[in-house]
């Protein structure tokens, strides 16, 4: 299959609307969200949905998030809007926010994995809202990587991974959050926040009150039969062998200091990931700034970029330092500590 590379112009240019009827018909387009690099398939469309999985290489129990460009579209897909999450979409769509409601026939078994819930989102893109609404259908997205590799936030990153296996690719440059939506479930009481990502839990209490954290966030570890099924595999991983190491800062330098000499002596390529503030203050060798310390979501936009780099750089090990999960820390740390498959070291003791 050729895939067709488009640099967005503007929503009127032909080759836009060729994508955007393309993807009504059944094709597959990737495409910029504010989070991160979706693949497109008309979400009613049985076979569309299908071949995401097969291009993706991504296991079928996983469910896909529903995209729409308008609360109209929103409608026909779940059965009942409750209060609380009616607050929450006023509050944060479009947005890094994907809720998950009680779906209708019209959503097919394979766009929810079976489930009888349906996650949906309004993306905060103009590019996305604008090829959803010329599609003029909900349009099912899982982040356009291989299943397993980390998630796409350039367009380039989309090519390397599924160049050939998709009809389209629209290129609307970097992505703006850097890591995917944080998923709360509403159809249990309290809200359940399943993955965290660019609106912290806080920002939803703030809106609808108390919001719980599924287990498999608090573990560091995958877990067993998360809710969100996404979260039981290894995820966002790069090729080389991700490592976290936290605990206090100096701790952290000395142990990254001695990690990377004793690399070097058995000839292993190792990187590291870490706080600009502390790159300088410590000296670290073989380090590349993930951002500042100060400031989590400069670190969520750049994560999975870095580690695509460190597998271009031929890095046998990555390793990042932790940052504290507050605010988007908690969604970076998520990310990482996923890619580090349970890798994780406590610096000091
Ligand atoms: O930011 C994002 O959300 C990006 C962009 C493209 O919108 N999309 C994304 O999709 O990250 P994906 O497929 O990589 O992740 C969807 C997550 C998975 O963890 C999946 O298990 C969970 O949402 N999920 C989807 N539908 C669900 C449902 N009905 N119940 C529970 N979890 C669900
Ligand atoms: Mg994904």
């Amino acid at each position: 299959m050729q895939t067709k590379y488009i640099e967005f112009t503007s929503g009127d240019a032909p080759e836009f609307i060729e994508a955007a009827m393309a993807l009504r018909e059944g094709k597959l387009v990737a495409f910029p969200t504010e989070t991160v690099y979706g693949l497109g398939a008309n979400a009613l469309d049985s076979e569309a949905v299908r071949s995401i999985y097969i291009a993706k290489g991504r296991p079928s129990d996983n469910p896909l998030i529903v995209h729409i460009a308008d609360r109209d579209m929103l409608e026909p897909l779940v059965t009942e809007i409750s209060p609380n999450a009616l607050k929450l979409m006023s509050a944060y769509w479009p947005g890094p926010l994907t809720i998950i409601l009680k779906k209708t026939d019209i959503v097919p078994d394979v766009t929810t994995g079976g489930l009888n819930t349906v996650a949906i989102r309004m993306p905060d893109n103009d590019i996305a809202l604008e090829l959803i609404r010329k599609a003029g259908v909900p349009v099912a997205a899982p982040s356009a990587n291989r299943s397993g590799r980390p998630s796409p936030t350039m367009a380039k990153h989309v090519l390397e991974d599924l160049d050939g296996r998709i009809s389209y690719i629209i290129d609307g440059g970097p992505c703006r959050v850097g890591v995917e939506s944080t998923v709360v479930d509403m159809t249990s009481e309290p809200a359940v926040i399943l993955r965290p990502g660019g609106i912290t839990p806080r920002m939803i209490e703030q809106v609808i009150g108390r919001v719980e954290l599924d287990r498999s966030i608090l573990e560091r570890k995958p877990v067993d039969r998360p809710r969100a099924p996404g979260m039981k595999y290894k995820h966002y991983a790069p090729k080389a062998d991700v490592f976290v190491v936290s605990g206090e800062y100096g701790n952290i330098a000395e142990w990254l200091k001695k990690a990377v000499t004793d690399d070097e002596n058995a000839g292993i390529k190792s990187v590291i990931l870490a706080a600009k503030e502390h790159i300088r203050e410590y000296g670290l060798k073989n380090a590349i700034s993930y951002g500042s310390i100060e400031n989590a979501a400069e670190i969520a936009s750049s994560i999975f970029r870095l580690f695509r780099e460190c597998d271009r750089m031929g890095a046998d090990r990555i390793y990042v330092e932790a940052i504290p999960k507050e605010g988007m820390g908690l969604a970076v740390m998520n990310r990482i500590e996923k890619a580090a498959g349970g890798k994780i070291i406590q610096a000091g003791e």
